[in-house]
């Protein structure tokens, strides 16, 4: 066993693991491109861009550049009343990719934080209105990150039981399966006729820890119809669907509706540091102003607008302008039908799916399905000992690759997930 593993053992407690099952740690030290090398030097692909950040591949000169140049001019800075010039041109940048009504962006961590501070805004907004709406609706099977308010905002699983006690109220409406759509429009008609819901929270067209779950834009643009009828704030977790992952630049650039509110994280900064943005419209925002300070979002994280974070963040959006990203989205998006149809022959699989760059299905297995799948450690294992880091949920089986991968890449990827679902029927 590796030294790096004997040590990382002795004092590294590891995201989402059960360390008594978990086996060995695999020991990346070098990244390029779609690549990951371990210390012997053996190359993995990235097949899930490293958690779903990484956009333009590993170690981009363009990013690294940016981080250098930005250490030098500015490391960091209080952001509370203090300004920089990466922040302010992130912000101009990314408002005008969205919707004109989004027009001021908080700054945050990551995904969680960003997930905090839209459901905080929501419900200060309503406050600061005089109305004390508090109630969120999500839809079954959503995961918005692990801190209190996403959680309780989340599906109510396994994952988060032990917490349960302590979570704000929220209520689900069941995912928006194609022949339970109108169903569910029914409901949620009901349920927000109450009155009493602050915001709307979704992961618009696919929800991605449940199981890459893909549901109908005009689904989605129905039930944003009924939220806006009946005074409820709209909030857009693209997390994981910004950036091209869902094939338009926005997950709601597919939608004719839009949010009030937009989260962003992960591609944000093609997954080199932790940045997360809240973005939102002048109405919100204006119901904050005031003589009171108390009305004010009284909010913020030590490291805030961080400027490196925001220099990378721009560095990824000059990638997409200079390197044809949007042409490699569109490869990718191609390269993955072709892949379906390849996989959709094999027997023993379930709902073969494409949303843009994500390719997923089900393996249809005698065992145990869902996350706590035995297929998910089969799958893993297999892969890896060919190259190829996939971290499946449970029976499900995607890829979200990073857009730079190569034709030679992509069809190793697909041929290992073939002959993997061939060696289980044997
Ligand atoms: C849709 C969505 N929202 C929020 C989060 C939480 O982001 P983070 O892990 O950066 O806190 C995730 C993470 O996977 C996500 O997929």
């Amino acid at each position: 066993m590796s030294s790096l593993i004997n040590r990382d053992k002795k004092h590294v407690w590891h995201p989402f693991s059960q360390h008594a099952t978990s086996g060995d740690p695999l020991p990346i030290v070098s990244a390029k491109g779609t690549l990951l090398y371990d210390e012997k030097g053996k190359s993995y692909i990235d097949a899930n861009s490293s958690w779903w950040v990484n956009i333009h591949g590993h170690g981009h000169e363009i990013i690294g550049k940016a981080i250098t140049d930005q250490f030098q001019a500015l490391d960091h800075v209080i952001f509370a009343n203090v300004t920089h010039p990466q922040a302010v041109r992130l912000a101009e940048r990314i408002t005008s990719k969205l919707p004109s009504h989004l027009t001021k962006v908080f700054f945050s961590d990551n995904g969680s934080t960003a997930a905090e501070v839209a459901l905080k805004m929501c419900v200060q907004f309503w406050h600061n209105k005089g109305e004390e709406k508090t109630l969120v609706m999500a839809l079954e099977g959503a995961y918005h990150g692990d801190t209190f308010g996403a959680m309780s905002v989340g599906e109510r699983d396994l994952f988060n039981k032990p917490f349960e006690p302590l979570f704000f109220q929220a209520e689900y409406l069941p995912f928006p399966n194609p022949d339970q759509e109108d169903h569910i429009l029914e409901i949620a008609e009901k349920r927000f006729a109450s009155g009493n819901f602050a915001a709307l929270i979704v992961e618009p067209l696919i929800q991605g820890a449940s199981g890459m779950r893909m549901y109908s834009v005009g689904f989605l643009d129905r039930l944003m119809q009924i939220a806006r009828k009946n005074k409820v704030l709209i909030i857009f977790d693209e997390v994981m669907t910004g950036f091209g992952r869902t094939g338009t630049f926005f997950a709601l650039d597919q939608c004719n509706e839009n949010p009030d509110l937009v989260m962003l994280s992960k591609g944000l900064t093609a997954g080199v540091l932790p940045l997360g943005l809240t973005v939102t419209s002048e109405e919100i925002f204006n119901s904050f102003l005031s003589e009171k300070t108390e009305r004010g979002f009284l909010h913020g994280h030590s490291y805030t607008g961080n400027p490196i974070a925001c220099a990378v963040a721009n560095a990824s959006l000059d990638i997409f302008e200079q390197e044809g990203t949007i042409e490699k989205i569109e490869r990718l998006k191609e390269a993955n039908n072709e892949a379906l149809r390849l996989i959709s022959r094999e027997p023993n699989i379930l709902n073969p799916r494409v949303c843009g760059t994500i390719l997923a299905f089900e393996v249809n297995t005698a065992d145990r399905v869902g996350y706590f799948s035995g297929i998910r450690d089969q799958a893993y294992q297999y892969a890896l000992e060919r190259g190829v880091l996939l971290r499946p949920l449970g029976n499900t089986i995607f890829i979200n690759p990073p857009y730079c991968i190569t034709r030679e890449e992509y069809d190793h990827l697909i041929t290992v997930i073939i002959s993997f679902l061939r060696s289980i029927q044997e």
